[in-house]
């Protein structure tokens, strides 16, 4: 035993404290020090129960996810893992589990081992090991039915959201919740049951249910799954092992369970789950500026602009507490602005997102307002008025005048200049780029852009307020289009080519959509408007080169009027419940327009749409990595996972390349070249790497240059 487990003694209890800083992951060194620790009190007549408890800020946050890592490379061998101990702790003294902050996975499944389990109010209880593309491995689900009933534990074993200590409570996970003093009222519910004969939560069947009750809850949790876990493994993996607790003995329970872990370990999905995991965490560190960099204190906010963006960004700030307040320049736009944020409040209400009460408490935050009166006071603007450098650097030559000094001045561009913004100002190391993705109360993601001049405080503040708002933020650096307009515009460029070329537009969204992104991209054109995408091509025409292909068949659309949704057709037509019904009069313009234009039709197959689609956001990402625009290739992932509905279980475009291998993907974009020219030239850095038979993963932990 060393540092990392301490056993101490309160009279005939002893004490077992866990301190593995910051979650207290159960790596093999931590269920050691656990197994000695029982060992010990187990041959000390003098112990009569146990109590088990996390160090610091929490129980157990599960098993050290580094290690699965180091199974799968083959670098450490596939031991017995946690079962051994669990069984041993089962067969032990009493032994009461005390809980604050989270038992997840291999956490959770320890604690259930034990015979009894208290809690703090604030505890937290899960099984998450689905979203890193595993199941519970050490007999999560076997015991959990055994605890909770079959119907709980599908759920939270397939689903992977925690419960609250107080519903842990109702369904018989826990024993006792302990307000006060965790560690004294476990020890009092010890000294209570000290001496008696222990439950074995194994040897537990009453809550298994019967097969005649058991089987729709199987059917409905596979249906969810295959319909909310889309193209996910680990779902239904995890129900196959929870039925088999339903089936079979525990022992043999265990086998299947242990079956279903090694294959979902050693799956593509879990090493791109495991990858998105650490990833999220990983974008947050910015080489060039130090941890202990001063954060500025982000505690009144106002935005400018409530239209669909800023409203959404003002929600942002009251739903994290922060008081806002919200201009516009006329009051029709204003209350439109409201009206459209207590529209989207009413209907988080109806759908129990939120309570009635939040609501309100929300709304109370967020000021309307239609001059700059007060901005003097505020920490933090995000202008979000009508994309165009005119009224940016208008809005922010205004901030500069009214805003005080050391304040950060944000735009939401989704595309402009943040130096030609930021010009506008005296004050360019406030300046940021802050772009939010619509809906912005919903999206998780928030690109952080860096000018030239921006400030490394700025950047750290943005970062961490981020992290506040709910959302993971990614810094990039300051080009057209940033990381993932740019990347998207390559994207949606070989989708229209693709329909042009003979393929029709549901055909095209089919098989992306069955690759695993969340919208296929002409739906998504027409979520977001096909009018936006019209109007900065008008505005970029310009700079397009002559000779090179450009899509014809967006532009046409939008002249007959057709923007997506919003005028009830795009490229679908839309029901009264905005339901997306292939047009055949579209498809029969496009073809029309493609042979006007001598493009030669023929059929398409659902593998080249992938593969063109896909390889033109890997190619692009690769130019964006050379140019230092995103950091890492997980930044890029990240911002495609959470801004652009790429699969996660596939990792993220990069990974994604890594894991088809970065020689076929070059291949397939030289025969793409041969046949479509220079838009495909290869990207110097994806070259080089094929040459060095190295992979994006490599370059994933620094910033890429290219030798
Ligand atoms: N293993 C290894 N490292 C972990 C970890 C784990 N289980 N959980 C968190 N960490 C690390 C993070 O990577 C991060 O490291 P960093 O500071 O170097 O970036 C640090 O701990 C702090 O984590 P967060 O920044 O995420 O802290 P938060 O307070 O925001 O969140 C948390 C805490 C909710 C516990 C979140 O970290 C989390 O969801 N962790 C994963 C939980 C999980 O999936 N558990 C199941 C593991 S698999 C398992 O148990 C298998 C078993 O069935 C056999
Ligand atoms: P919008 O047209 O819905 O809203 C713009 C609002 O700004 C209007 O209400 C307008 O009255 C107001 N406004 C204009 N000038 C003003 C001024 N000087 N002072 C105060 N208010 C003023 O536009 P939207 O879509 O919300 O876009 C805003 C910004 O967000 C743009 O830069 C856009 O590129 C960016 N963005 C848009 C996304 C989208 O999906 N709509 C996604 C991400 C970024």
């Amino acid at each position: 035993m060393d540092d990392l487990i301490r056993l101490t003694r309160d009279h005939e209890i002893a004490i077992i404290t866990i301190n593995n800083p910051p979650v207290n992951a159960l790596s093999p060194a931590v269920a050691q020090g656990i197994a000695q620790a029982i060992e010990q009190a187990g041959n000390d007549e003098s112990v009569k129960a146990v109590v088990l408890i996390g160090g610091g800020r929490t129980f157990i946050a599960g098993a050290d996810i580094k290690e699965f890592g180091k199974i799968t490379s083959g670098r450490v061998p596939r031991g017995p893992g946690l079962l051994p101990l669990l069984l041993r702790i089962e067969d032990s003294k009493p032994v009461v589990m005390a809980i604050h902050g989270m038992a997840f996975g291999g956490g959770l499944e320890l604690a259930m081992a034990g015979h009894y389990r208290v809690a703090a109010a604030n505890a937290q209880l899960g099984q998450p090991e689905v979203k890193l593309g595993i199941i519970p491995g050490a007999a999560g689900t076997q015991r959990l039915p055994r605890l909770v009933g079959v119907a709980k534990a599908l759920e939270m074993c397939a689903e992977g959201n925690p419960i609250s200590a107080q519903q842990a409570l109702e369904f018989g996970l826990v024993d006792r919740l302990i307000d006060g003093d965790l560690l004294a009222g476990a020890v009092a519910f010890a000294r209570g049951v000290a001496g008696k004969p222990a439950p074995k939560t194994r040897e537990r069947n009453d809550k298994l249910g019967t097969l005649e009750r058991n089987t729709p809850l199987f059917a409905a949790a596979r249906d969810k799954a295959r319909l909310k876990q889309r193209g996910m493994r680990s779902p239904l993996a995890a129900i196959e092992a929870v039925e088999a607790a339903t089936k079979l003995p525990f022992e043999q329970g265990c086998e299947v369970e242990g079956k279903l872990f090694d294959e979902c370990l050693f799956s593509d999905q879990s090493k791109a789950l495991i990858h998105v995991f650490f990833g999220e965490r990983e974008v947050a560190k910015i080489p060039d500026i130090p941890k202990e960099i001063a954060i500025l204190p982000v505690n009144t906010a106002a935005v400018v602009g409530a239209g669909t963006m800023g409203g959404g960004i003002a929600m942002v700030f009251a739903n994290a507490g922060i008081p806002v307040l919200l201009k516009d320049a006329d009051q029709p736009a204003l209350d439109r602005g409201l009206a459209t944020i207590q529209k989207n409040y009413a209907s988080s209400v109806k759908r129990g997102r939120f309570t009635q009460q939040f609501v309100d408490e929300r709304l109370k935050l967020i000021r309307p307002i239609l001059n700059y009166d007060n901005f003097s006071d505020v920490d933090m603007v995000v202008e979000a008025v009508f994309e165009g450098m005119a009224p940016k650097t208008q809005v922010f030559g205004e901030l500069d005048r009214v805003c005080r000094k050391g304040a950060i001045l944000a735009s939401n561009t989704s595309t402009l200049n943040i130096d030609e913004i930021a010009s506008a100002t005296s004050r360019p190391e406030s300046v940021i780029g802050t772009h939010f993705f619509s809906p912005a109360n919903v999206m998780r993601l928030l690109e952080i852009v860096r000018g030239k001049s921006t400030g490394k405080e700025a950047i750290a503040t943005c970062m961490q307020l981020s992290r506040k708002l709910g959302k993971v933020g990614v810094l990039v650096g300051n080009c057209r289009g940033f990381v993932g307009n740019r990347m998207f515009h390559h994207y949606v460029r070989e989708s229209l080519f693709l329909v042009e070329e003979g393929a029709e537009p549901d055909y095209v969204d089919r098989a992306l959509y069955d690759f695993g992104m969340a919208l296929g991209p002409l739906a998504t054109g027409d979520l977001a408007g096909l009018d936006v995408g019209w109007r900065i091509r008008k505005e970029y025409r310009h700079l397009e080169k002559p000779g090179v292909r450009q899509p014809i068949v967006g532009d046409r659309l939008c002249e007959l009027g057709r923007f997506g949704q919003k005028t009830g057709a795009g490229w679908y037509k839309y029901d009264e419940n905005r339901r997306a019904i292939p047009d055949p009069e579209v498809n029969e313009l496009v073809r029309q327009w493609a042979i006007e234009a001598g493009i030669p039709q023929r059929k398409v197959s659902s593998q080249e749409i992938v593969e063109r689609c896909i390889y033109a956001l890997v190619n692009e990402g690769a130019r964006i990595l050379e140019e230092g625009i995103a950091l890492r290739a997980v930044d890029i992932d990240i911002i495609y996972i959470n801004g652009y509905g790429f699969p996660a279980h596939l990792g993220g475009p990069m990974w994604y390349a890594d894991t088809v291998g970065l020689k076929n993907v070059y291949q397939r974009i030289c025969d793409f070249h041969r046949q479509f020219g220079e838009l495909w030239e290869p990207a110097p850095l994806l070259k080089h790497l094929v040459e060095e038979g190295k992979t994006f993963a490599e370059v994933m932990r620094q910033p890429a240059v290219v030798a």
